[in-house]
Order: structure tokens, then sequence, then C-alpha cells
């Protein structure tokens, strides 16, 4: 296995060397409005906002909350149906597309802690299996929706568990084996709230869609005819795909009217590979109060917020000392992408809280094991401790109830361009990182993490205590890396 490995590894640096040769990509590659005919460029290739963008303004679209059908306050029922759609991304074209109850994107499905949640999923898409993962739930293996429980077309899947985690913003999408990046990229994926009494307490803004705004941040490629563009040439299979158009919500370029007060956004970096480094036109300070999986103990202050595929965010943006009809941006590497435009007084007077949430800090000495994983290889070849994916078999076995230190290093494509960034994440459990490279890690990353960036040639140590039982993924959520095997299982029990 490994020698196939090196083979493949062998081949690949010959191609890449000349790939590199003819294709420089560097940052800044994001433009704001798709390569379609009525969206012209200048002539540097490089997005100027100018009136011929206008065409694509929207408001931002708010995804609906879903409706829980079970009139018991103790429990929630949902309805969830994956399908098959077409959407106007830009007006006058048709993308084809795939939605949740809808188009694009899926409905925010909101529970608490302790809730009993059964989701009723069915499958009408047309000839494909899905499967949907709650990506960073806690919950047993066999409500986890991993690539085990997949969806036969027209029939359904009905997972039952109940909440046993703080409040978070969760998110969910399909985890069907080696096609899990084309369906997330087609449009499946929603957010999935935890609400408890400490989100009950804190004051914080809680109007969903009106100070409380979800933004799921994608970024997609548009054939010609309108169509997304899912070839995965050669520089996909490498970096994962990364698009030239930034969605949010599914709208590009949208504004948000935003009263002078504080506002939540709730941040999913939904992109299948792509880092984005998010801040304000004008370097606007905020504060990030909430990491993957809840809330942080103090709100940090910052003027950029680097998240990877699949890590999300919860930040407090004090719009209150601008004038109404003021317009900031918001941008990733410093390339606009949607607008906060200042209009009208807000109701609340909110403050930045000192305290958010207490965090127990897992003990070191309660690990019982340190368990290493060493993502490997490129291209094709990725792979994890030199093992490629193989649903029929379990790499590693994890005793219920105990805690562990994993170590997760990068040395996949090392002496190659310096490699790149690979988003660890596993199933059914939260992390708390204890270093990188042995330094503490940045104060927003203190929290609950489900997901993490692990840089090339670094060490990550995170520890967690594995409370659910059933076969569950690691996998890089770079979702190209992981449908071409950098993935995974272990099992609990
Ligand atoms: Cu976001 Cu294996 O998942
Ligand atoms: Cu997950
Ligand atoms: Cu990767």
């Amino acid at each position: 296995m490994k020698k196939y490995l090196n083979i493949i590894v062998a081949g690949l640096v010959i191609v890449l060397v000349g790939y590199f040769l003819f294709f420089v990509q560097g940052p800044g590659m994001f433009r704001t409005s798709p390569n379609l005919p009525m969206n012209p460029m200048n002539e540097s290739g490089n997005n100027t906002y100018n009136q011929s963008n206008k065409v694509n303004e929207s408001s931002l679209p708010i995804p609906p909350m879903l409706e829980d059908i079970n009139p018991d306050p103790n429990k929630a029922e949902f309805q969830i149906t994956a399908q098959n759609a077409t959407k106007e991304f830009v007006p006058g074209v048709k993308t084809e597309t795939m939605g949740y109850n809808g188009d694009y994107l899926g409905p925010v499905l909101r529970v608490r802690n302790g809730e009993e949640v059964s989701v009723k999923v069915k499958n009408n898409l047309e000839d494909e299996i899905t499967t949907i993962h709650w990506h960073g739930l806690e919950v047993d293996g066999e409500d986890d929706g991993g690539p085990h429980s997949g969806i036969q077309p027209g029939k359904s899947w009905t997972p039952e568990f109940t909440i046993e985690q703080s409040a978070a913003t969760l998110w969910y999408h399909p985890h069907p084996e080696q096609n899990t990046g084309r369906q997330v990229y087609k449009g499946l994926a929603g957010l999935f709230f935890i609400e408890d009494e400490v989100s009950d307490h804190l004051e914080v803004p809680k109007d969903y869609g009106v100070n409380d705004v979800p933004l799921i941040i994608q970024d997609k490629r548009f054939n010609e005819d309108g169509s997304f563009q899912y070839d995965l040439g050669m520089h996909d299979v490498m970096q994962g795909l990364q698009g030239d158009t930034l969605l949010v919500n599914g709208a590009i370029d949208p504004y948000l009217e935003v009263p002078k007060g504080m506002m939540r956004l709730r941040i999913l970096n939904g992109s299948n590979a792509s880092v984005y480094e998010l801040g304000f036109d004008n370097n606007q300070i905020f504060y990030q109060i909430a990491s993957d999986g809840g809330f942080l103990e103090k709100p940090i202050e910052m003027d950029e917020l680097k998240l990877g595929s699949a890590e999300r965010a919860e930040i407090l943006v004090d719009f209150s000392d601008y004038n109404n009809g003021d317009i900031v941006q918001m941008s990733n590497q410093g390339l606009e992408f949607m607008k906060f435009i200042v209009n009208g007084e807000s109701e609340n007077q909110f403050k930045i809280p000192d305290q958010l949430a207490s965090i127990e800090k897992i003990d070191l000495e309660d690990a019982v094991r340190t368990r290493e994983f060493v993502f490997q290889g490129m291209g094709p070849g990725v792979n994890i401790n030199g093992k490629q994916m193989d649903i029929n078999r379990i790499d590693e076995l994890v005793n219920l109830h105990e805690t562990e230190i994993w170590e997760i290093s990068n040395e996949s494509g090392m002496g190659m361009m310096g490699g790149i960034a690979h988003p660890f994440h596993a199933h059914g459990v939260q992390f708390q990182i204890i270093d990188r490279d042995g330094n503490p890690p940045p104060p927003n990353e203190t929290g609950w993490k489900d997901t993490f960036l692990v840089y090339p040639g670094e060490k990550v140590r995170a520890i967690a205590t594995f409370n659910h039982s059933g076969v569950f993924m690691y996998h890089c959520h770079i979702l190209e890396h992981e449908d071409a095997g950098m993935m995974g299982q272990f099992k609990v029990d």
C-alpha cells in the first residue's frame, strides 16, 4: 500500500511541476460576480465594483426555521427532503442545484439541550444515494449519518437522538461515499442550532433573521451557461475545489440592512475546500463569541477571522456608531463580497458581554492514551497514516467514556510548494485544542472544536472524551480530499 502511494506521489510531482509552471494561482482569486457574459470583468480580471455588478444585488436570503411538528415541548420532530432543483443565482440564468426542502441549502433546525429529536429525512434526489450527517453533534454512530447510513432514492431514514451538549451553531450535510463534495457543492447543507440555559440568559442578540443572522459562506465556479462547474481538474484534486465566486446563503454579493446596534452573525465556512480570511473593508473590530461547539468563555476581539472548511464562528459586530446609509463591506482576503447597510435605530442596546460560558478544561491527566494521525500524500494519494478510506475496515478502537489525546500532524505534500493546510474533523465528539506545535492555541480556539486546520508541517494536539458509541469518521474536511480517501473510521464501544 505504501509503495503504491509513493508511486502515485512521484507521478504527481512530475505532473504538478509542469502544472504550476503554467498556472500561478495566488490569493485573491475570489470575485463577487461569476464569470458569466453579463458580468464583465475589468481588463486585469479583477472584480471592480461598478454598475454592471448591480444586476446581481439582492438582499441576503435568510434560511427559514424548520417547523417542529411535535407539540411536546421536550420533543422535536422535523421533516427534511433532499431534492433536485434549479435556481437563478444570476437573473435569467438557471443553475441546476440540490436543496433541502427548497432549491438551495436548507432550513435551520433549532433544538434545545435535553430535547428528544427525531428527523425524517427523505431522499428525493434522482438516482443517487445520499446521507445526512449532523456535523458537530454528539450522538451515537447509528444516528450520525455517515457513509454507513445511505438513503436510497425514494427512501427515508429517521434517526432519533437526545441532545446532550451545550448551545452551539452546528450544521448538517450529506456524507455519501465518494460523493460528498459534489452533493454539498450542489447545495445540500443547512444549519443546526442548539440552545440551552446559557444561551437563554446571555445578553446577546437572538432575534433570528433580525439581529441574529446566519451567514453560510461558500465559493463556486460557474460555467458560461450558469451551471455549477464540478469537473475536478488537477488543481481541484490537489487543493480541493476552490471557486471564484462567493455566495452568502446562496446569494452573490448580497446586502443586509442592519440597525444601529449590535448584530450577531453565525458564520459557517460551507465551502468545499477554501480557507476564508474574513474581515471588514474599514477594519471594523468584531468579537468572536462562539467556536464550532459553542460559546467561548470570553469574547475575543479581532479584525480578521480565519475559518477552514466546516468551521463555524459566531461574532458580534457593533454598528451603533454609524449613520443611516453607511455601508460596511465584509471581505475575504481583502475582497468584498457582502454589504451591511446601516438603517434605523436598534430596539436593544447590547454591550459586549464580559463573560459568556464557563468551559471545564479537560484534564490532560485524564487521557488514557495519545493517538497519532498523520495527513500524508497529495492529490489522489491523500491519506491518513498511510491508509485511504475503506468502509470495511475500522482503523481505530476507542473505549466508551475514555478520554484521549489526538495528535494530528500534516506531512502531506511536504517539500512540494510547502504543502497545504488540511482541516481535521472527527464525528460525534467535540475537542479542546491543547497546543499547536507545543504552543497554546490562539484565544478563539480555546473553546469546543470539531474541526481545525492543521498547517503544513504542523502538529496539533487535541483532547476529547468519547461518550457516544458506534462507528464514526475522522477525515480532512476538504471534501475532495475526503472523497479521495483522506478519511478513516473509529469505533467507540
Ligand atoms: Cu462535516 Cu464527516 O463531516
Ligand atoms: Cu462531521
Ligand atoms: Cu485535505
